[in-house]
């Protein structure tokens, strides 16, 4: 998938999931604003109540659509499932689509009733969805390699580039300067004094540095900063990714229980949905 045809697949969803909602809230919306206790005598109750064809069909697809975001994830993450044919990457923004348009059409199937054992599903929902929005803040901050898979620490410092060699050898600066522009390239806790791209500049023109070289070594500098950044941050986005898969994981586990009694008890009652 190259630049073009990735922006087109997450339009595609982002669109998907818009129209979606639109279409549920406009077509509903007579029912939802109605009270709960004056729904019974709503022309479309029928149709629209979380035991309807409708509201049923939007609780069974949207559950389906959750099973299917997830299992496909956790197949191609932990067990290589389509490793060949699936980008992890692609995947997660695909975990990520269904878990979103899932969740929205289940929040339909309630017609926002939020009553009994179930609302602890619903509830769970919500914070997995929720967590979900943290954990994707985390997981872009971890540097990976193109096919998703997150890189060591070793790996990292390794793009590293052997800074004070390059600037010596291809650019000729002298020790002084040299130390400068890399103490403008290392993180707050490590540096000595706060350099700004102004004095890199100066210390540029001051060692005869050609005018075109001189944008090539601040991009170097600049790069090297993101990296370094990057790094120091690495350590504790790992730790914290951890800790959060102890929130995503463990609600939507205890989603899951629940929703299982929940179709039970529903079967048991006799609402089998269109069969
Ligand atoms: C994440 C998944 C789901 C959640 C959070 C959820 C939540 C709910 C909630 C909050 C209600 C309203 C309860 C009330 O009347 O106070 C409800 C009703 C209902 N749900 Fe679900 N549901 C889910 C999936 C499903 C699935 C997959 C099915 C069917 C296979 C289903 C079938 C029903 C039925 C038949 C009712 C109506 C029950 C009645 O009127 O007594 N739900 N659901
Ligand atoms: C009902 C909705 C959702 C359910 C049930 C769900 C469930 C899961 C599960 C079971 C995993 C695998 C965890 C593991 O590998 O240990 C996972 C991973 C993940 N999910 Fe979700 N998720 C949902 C919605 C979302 C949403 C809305 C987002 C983002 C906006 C999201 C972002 C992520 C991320 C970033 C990962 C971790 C990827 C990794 O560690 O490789 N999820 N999800």
């Amino acid at each position: 998938m190259n630049k073009t045809t990735h922006k087109i697949y997450i339009g595609t969803m982002v669109t998907i999931i818009i129209i979606v909602t639109i279409y549920l809230v406009y077509t509903g919306y007579s029912y939802y604003n109605t009270a709960l206790e004056e729904r019974f005598y709503h022309p479309q109750h029928d149709w629209f109540k979380p035991s309807g064809a409708y509201g049923h069909g939007l609780g069974i697809i949207g559950t389906l659509m959750i099973l299917i975001g997830v299992s496909l994830y956790i197949a191609r993450k932990r067990y290589n499932f389509m490793a060949k044919y699936l980008r992890l990457k692609y995947l997660l923004e695909f975990h990520i689509f269904l878990c979103t348009l899932g969740p929205i059409m289940v929040l339909f199937h309630t017609a926002f009733k939020f009553g009994g054992i179930v609302s602890v599903a619903f509830w769970s929902m919500v914070a997995v969805v929720l967590s979900g929005v943290i954990g994707r803040f985390i997981y872009i901050q971890i540097p990976r390699t193109i096919e998703g898979r997150e890189l060591s620490l070793q790996e990292v410092k390794g793009m590293k580039t052997d800074l004070s060699t390059v600037l010596r050898e291809d650019y000729n600066l002298d020790d002084s300067t040299i130390l400068l522009f890399i103490s403008f390239t290392q993180v707050e806790k490590d540096r000595q004094e706060k350099v700004s791209p102004g004095v890199l500049k100066k210390a540029l023109k001051r060692s005869n540095v050609p005018v075109d070289q001189r944008r090539s070594v601040l991009k170097l500098l600049k790069n090297e900063r993101t990296l370094g950044k990057r790094i120091s941050r690495l350590q504790t986005m790992q730790k914290l990714f951890k800790y959060w898969h102890v929130a995503h994981l463990p609600f939507a586990l205890i989603m899951l229980v629940i929703v299982i009694i929940h179709i039970a008890v529903t079967l048991a009652f006799g609402y089998k949905w269109i069969f």
